[in-house]
C-alpha cells in the first residue's frame, strides 16, 4: 500500500509520529521515473527498516540551465504502481515551491570532492544535491538513507555531509542495478534511439575489459587510462568522453603509475545528445 504525503509539515509530523513509536525509518530519495535500480534501493530500505519513506522530487538546483530539467521524465503513476509492488512504502512527492518556497537563499556545499569528475563538467550541480538532500534528511529524519553506487561519486559526496553535519544518518550503498549487455540502468536511457541503445553497452564492455587487465597485472594504473578511453572511442557513436579513468574512491584523484589496493574506473560520456556515467570498484589483493 502507498500512502502518498504532498506537505513539508505533513511528511515531518509522520516522521515524527514513526520515531517516537520506536519505528526505524529507512530513506530512498529519487526523481522518479523509478527503474530496478531504484526498486533495489526501496527493496533494502524495506528489508531494514520498520518503514520506507521513498520522496520523488525532480530537483531543479542540480540542472544547470543548459541541462535536461525541462525535459526530465515524469511518470508518477507509474512510479507509484511500481513502488505498491515493492510493499508498503511512503511516497513523498512534494512540489517545488514546497521545497524551495519564495525568498529561499540557503545552501549546502562539500568542498573538494564536488570540484573533481562529474563536478568538473556540471559545476554547481552537487551543490544543487547537498542542499536537497540534507533538506530531506530534515523533513523525513531517517535513521538509514539508501544510494546507488551507479552514482558513486554522489553517494561518497553525500556520506561526508551527513558525517561533517552530524546528521547521525547511517548512508547504505547499494549495487548497480544493470541491463543484460551490462549497461547500468538510469532514467537518462530513455533517450537513448534504439542504435544509441545498442552502442551504450560499450560503456560497461570498455571498464570491464579494463577492469580484467589491471587485475592480472597486464595493465599498468597508469596505462589504463589511455586504454580504457581507446576502447569507448572504438565505438563510433561516442561522442564526447569528459572523463574515462581511474581514480582513488576516496580523494577522487587519479591513479597514475602503481595503481593501488582499491581503484574506481569512473565514465562520464556523451552518447548522441545523452550523456551517460558509469564506474566500477576494483579491489586487488
Ligand atoms: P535518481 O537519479 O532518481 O537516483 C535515485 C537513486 O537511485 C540514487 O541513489 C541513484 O544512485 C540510484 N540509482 C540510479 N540508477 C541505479 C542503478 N542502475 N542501480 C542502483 N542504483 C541506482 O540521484 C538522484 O536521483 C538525485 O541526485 C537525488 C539523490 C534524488 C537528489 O535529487
Amino acid at each position: 500500500m502507498i500512502d502518498r504525503i504532498a506537505s513539508v509539515p505533513d511528511m515531518a509530523s509522520r516522521s515524527k509520529g514513526l520515531s517516537q513509536n520506536g519505528k526505524s525509518i529507512g530513506f530512498v530519495p529519487t526523481m522518479g521515473a523509478l527503474h530496478e535500480g531504484h526498486l533495489s534501493l526501496v527493496r533494502r530500505s524495506v528489508s531494514e527498516n520498520d518503514v520506507t519513506v521513498v520522496s520523488i522530487f525532480i530537483n531543479p538546483t542540480q540542472f544547470a540551465p543548459s541541462e535536461d530539467l525541462d525535459k526530465y521524465p515524469r511518470d508518477i503513476d507509474g512510479d507509484l504502481e511500481k513502488l505498491d509492488s515493492v510493499g508498503s512504502v511512503i511516497a513523498f512527492i512534494p512540489s517545488i515551491d514546497e521545497i524551495y518556497p519564495e525568498g529561499y537563499r540557503t545552501y549546502v556545499n562539500v568542498e573538494g570532492i564536488t570540484e573533481v569528475m562529474c563536478g568538473e563538467f556540471r559545476p554547481g550541480h552537487f551543490k544543487g544535491v547537498t542542499t536537497v538532500v540534507a533538506k530531506l534528511f530534515n523533513i523525513v529524519r531517517p535513521d538509514r538513507a539508501y544510494f546507488g553506487q551507479k552514482d558513486f561519486q554522489q553517494a561518497v559526496v553525500i556520506r561526508k555531509m551527513a558525517a561533517d553535519l552530524d546528521t547521525g544518518i547511517d548512508i547504505v550503498l547499494c549495487p548497480t542495478v544493470r541491463e543484460e549487455d551490462g549497461l547500468a540502468m538510469s532514467s537518462r536511457n530513455q533517450y537513448l534511439s534504439s542504435e544509441e541503445r545498442k552502442a551504450a553497452s560499450v560503456i560497461y564492455r570498455s571498464m570491464f575489459e579494463t577492469s580484467e587487465m589491471l587485475r592480472s597485472g597486464s595493465l599498468m594504473a597508469g596505462d589504463a587510462r589511455g586504454y580504457l578511453v581507446k576502447k569507448l572511442r572504438a565505438n563510433k557513436m561516442v561522442g564526447e568522453v569528459q572523463y574515462a579513468s581511474i581514480y582513488d574512491p576516496v580523494t577522487f584523484e587519479e591513479i597514475r603509475g602503481e595503481g593501488a589496493e582499491e581503484m574506481l574506473i569512473a565514465v562520464a560520456l556523451y552518447i548522441g545528445g545523452t550523456r551517460l556515467i558509469d564506474n566500477m570498484l576494483l579491489k586487488l589483493g
